[in-house]
């Protein structure tokens, strides 16, 4: 039984539902000890080993063995590894290649363009994602720094095929550096790291890791690290800077007591139960387990004679699915009755359609943990919402 006290269950594409041992871990909680929360040192010694831990761990969950790699884990959420990797690994005037399907593709633009990039972004018609054929066509005209892909747009619910990406990029562009943007994607969808020759992957702490939201997390490959320390010019940055952070993960991942600026020993506790957890099993049983979920959250909404804003199978993400709405109902006519039956699901995020639309998170315990009944009473939820707005499959 949940220790958590009774709300409607969280299904937007993160934050998402956390499991009772995360939240525990962020105040010391012992089972059988009515003693709840302490504060602690950031460099004390038992946080400093739990910190280590964590970065340790991460490389199995990012799939690198390469010594060279580098997790990070700083205070912030998703948006910080925009600014760290636009910020670090191009100087101004650089020329820099933007995939998008959706809202947050065109956002990381924004931030290359922030830091001086020249920017050029080819964009998938809505509901889909760049083709091959263009991508490989603007990496033979142009020689680019660094190319990035959204791996799972969270406006879209569009899933980019990274390791075809990655095949592409090397036999066309070796020296690119290759950038996923993992932030609704790692825990979730399958990223191999070291076999897929990927550069960078950021994520953050909410989504489908399920830690409560406030750290960056990423993964730099050694090649991306050397780039940082060879670059021309300092880049426009203080808190953002890989150069400063890197000796601080690498003393701490030694289990060595470092500083530069105050990580939060709680919520890297609640990062270090978070990823043990996923790593219990294998991963390829978790990725499983969320293409499991999806599928039947697409059949249902195929079944009430909905689409999904992905159009193609192939390009449908496994952790969350965004559904258009019959013409007759709009979110704010449906997410009220949602919430009425217990469940939270987000409105539409992308420009051109984000009225039609509404997101459902199908994402780490309330997919893993078999005591929860999440993605059920979800689909029971949404069937008796659309029929209270009127709607008849
Ligand atoms: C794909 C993607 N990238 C980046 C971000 C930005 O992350 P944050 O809101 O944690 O700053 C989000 C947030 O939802 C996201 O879904």
């Amino acid at each position: 039984m949940s220790s958590q006290a009774a709300h409607p269950t969280l299904l937007i594409p993160g934050p998402i539902e956390f499991d009772d041992a995360v939240l525990q871990s962020m105040g010391h909680y012992r089972q059988l000890l009515p003693v709840l929360v302490y504060s602690e040192s950031h460099v004390g010694p038992g946080f400093v080993a739990t910190f280590g831990d964590t970065l340790s761990k991460l490389r199995k969950l990012f799939q690198t063995t390469d010594p060279a790699s580098q997790p990070f884990v700083i205070n912030g959420s998703g948006t910080l590894g925009w600014d760290l990797v636009a910020a670090n690994l191009v100087e101004p005037g650089e020329n820099v290649l933007v995939l998008s399907s959706g809202y947050f593709g065109d956002a990381f633009a924004d931030c290359f363009s922030a830091y001086g990039a020249k920017v050029t972004k080819i964009t998938g018609a809505v509901g889909s994602r760049p083709q091959p054929d263009e991508i490989e066509k603007a990496l033979k005209e142009k020689k680019y720094k660094v190319i990035s892909a959204t791996h799972v747009d969270t406006s879209t619910g569009v899933l980019f095929d990274l390791k075809s990406l990655t095949a592409i990029v090397k036999r066309v562009s070796p020296e690119t550096l290759i950038i996923a943007d993992g932030v609704c994607s790692v825990a979730c969808e399958e990223i191999d790291f070291d076999a897929w020759g990927l550069d960078v992957v950021i994520t953050a702490s909410q989504k489908a890791i399920g830690c409560p939201t406030g750290l960056h997390i990423s993964m730099f490959s050694g090649r991306a690290i050397e780039v940082v320390k060879t670059r021309k010019t300092e880049p426009a940055v203080y808190f953002a800077s890989i150069k400063r952070w890197l000796p601080i993960m690498q003393n701490y991942e030694a289990k060595k007591p470092s500083y530069f600026s105050t990580p939060s020993p709680q919520l890297i506790r609640a990062l270090n139960t978070a990823v043990s957890q996923v790593l219990d099993r294998p991963l390829s049983e978790r990725f499983q387990r969320h293409i499991e979920a999806s599928d039947k959250v697409k059949k249902t909404v195929a079944d009430l004679g909905l689409k999904v804003v992905a159009s193609k199978p192939e390009d449908q993400a496994h952790a969350m699915t965004a559904i258009y709405l019959p013409d007759s109902v709009s979110p704010p006519d449906i997410l009220p009755k949602l919430l009425n039956k217990g469940i939270i699901f987000a409105g539409g995020l992308h420009k051109d359609i984000g009225s039609k639309y509404i997101r459902f998170g199908h994402m780490g315990p309330s997919v893993m943990d078999p005591k929860r009944r999440d993605v059920d009473n979800a689909l029971d939820a949404l069937k008796g919402a659309l029929a209270e707005c009127g709607y008849k499959a």
